[in-house]
């Protein structure tokens, strides 16, 4: 059984993924509008999904814990961008903010000793390490393209293939 600190915390992590996956899903809708940057919008919608997952994750594991998961509202996310580095800058805000969110949920359920919650959260740990480094690896590739159209091209070509290194060996 849960305690009502734990659950409330995981709770408010479904909020923060259910949000994540709405932000990705704007810059997707975002990207799909601007000339020649196919390979950012399918990135931001896989990545949208991914968020997704993750919320269900969660949702599972409070309701088969004896919880109750509850469904929250969303805020509007930042739905325009004035560039490419703008989008990515946020994308890596974003995740550092997860990560942070999750190292303290880590460290509610040890000193709650409620080790069964401490041992799902490992899952999210290990994924915030590559989601974090993924964002930082664009972000310097962008910051190293700067305005050259022709690397924006090649940024966009070869997004997925660093997304799919990051992902590892499915
Ligand atoms: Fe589920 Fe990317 O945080």
């Amino acid at each position: 059984m849960l305690s009502k600190t734990i659950q409330e915390a995981l709770n408010a992590q479904i909020a923060m993924e259910a949000q994540s996956s709405q932000a990705y899903l704007a810059m997707a809708s975002w990207a799909e509008i601007q000339p020649g940057l196919d390979g950012v919008t399918e990135f931001f919608y896989l990545q949208s999904d991914e968020e997704r997952v993750h919320m269900l994750k969660l949702v599972r594991y409070i309701n088969e814990r004896g919880g109750f998961a509850t469904i929250p509202a969303l805020a509007q996310p930042i739905i325009t961008f004035t560039s490419l580095n703008r989008v990515f800058e946020e994308f890596l805000k974003h995740e550092i903010k997860v990560s942070k969110s999750i190292n303290d949920l880590v460290g509610m359920a040890l000193d709650e000793r409620d080790f069964a919650t401490h041992n799902f959260l490992q899952w999210y740990v290990s994924e915030q390490i590559e989601e974090e480094r993924l964002a930082r690896t664009l972000n310097d590739k962008l910051e190293l393209v700067g305005d050259d159209k022709s690397g924006i091209y090649l940024f966009d070509r070869d997004i997925m293939q660093h997304r799919n290194a990051a992902a590892g060996p499915q």
